[in-house]
């Protein structure tokens, strides 16, 4: 099992796809195992969004990452990391597949409504950012226990 960090963005939570992005995530099977919401500040950001220091567009994402409140969600699952970013899609959402949440949602790569980690370390790093080991839930979910016991 992975553990993953999934952000409902600012303009997510401003245009009410919050439980849009959860129901999703869940209905793959995927579980919540943390959630929050909270502003980002300017230093969670800079740590956040670090190796992007110096890029043009750099200036932009942190505007809009700082802006509003988003929500922080801790997704448990079989390949979580890989799995959630193919339900969310191509980062550009004009071009993001229709059925994904940037596809079916977005237009403008400035307003993509989620951002989740793109490989197990960088999950692993930004999880520790947005939770602290106690806000994890490590719950079982009873109906979803035989889908692995199979393998
Ligand atoms: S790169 O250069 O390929 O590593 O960058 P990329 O993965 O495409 O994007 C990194 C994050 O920057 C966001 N982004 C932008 N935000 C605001 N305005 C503009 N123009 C812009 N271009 C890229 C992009 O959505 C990524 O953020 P997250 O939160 O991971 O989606």
């Amino acid at each position: 099992m992975e553990r993953t960090l999934c952000l409902v963005k600012p303009d997510g939570v401003q245009r009410g796809l919050v439980g849009e992005v959860i129901s999703r995530l869940e209905k793959k099977g995927l579980k919540i195992a943390g959630l929050k919401m909270l502003m980002i500040d300017h230093a969670l950001a800079a740590v956040h969004y670090e190796a992007h220091v110096g890029k043009h567009f750099y200036p932009a994402l942190v505007d809009h990452i700082t802006s509003a409140p988003v929500v922080a969600l801790a997704v448990e699952g079989y390949r979580a990391v890989a799995t959630v970013r193919s339900l969310i899609g191509n980062t550009d959402p004009a071009i993001a597949a229709t059925g994904t949440i940037r596809g079916d949602f977005g237009l403008a790569m400035s307003r993509n409504i989620v951002h989740a980690a793109d490989s197990v370390e960088a999950a692993a790093r930004e999880l520790a950012l947005y939770f602290s080991p106690a806000e994890l839930m490590p719950y079982q979910q009873a109906l979803f226990g035989w889908i692995f016991r199979e393998n």
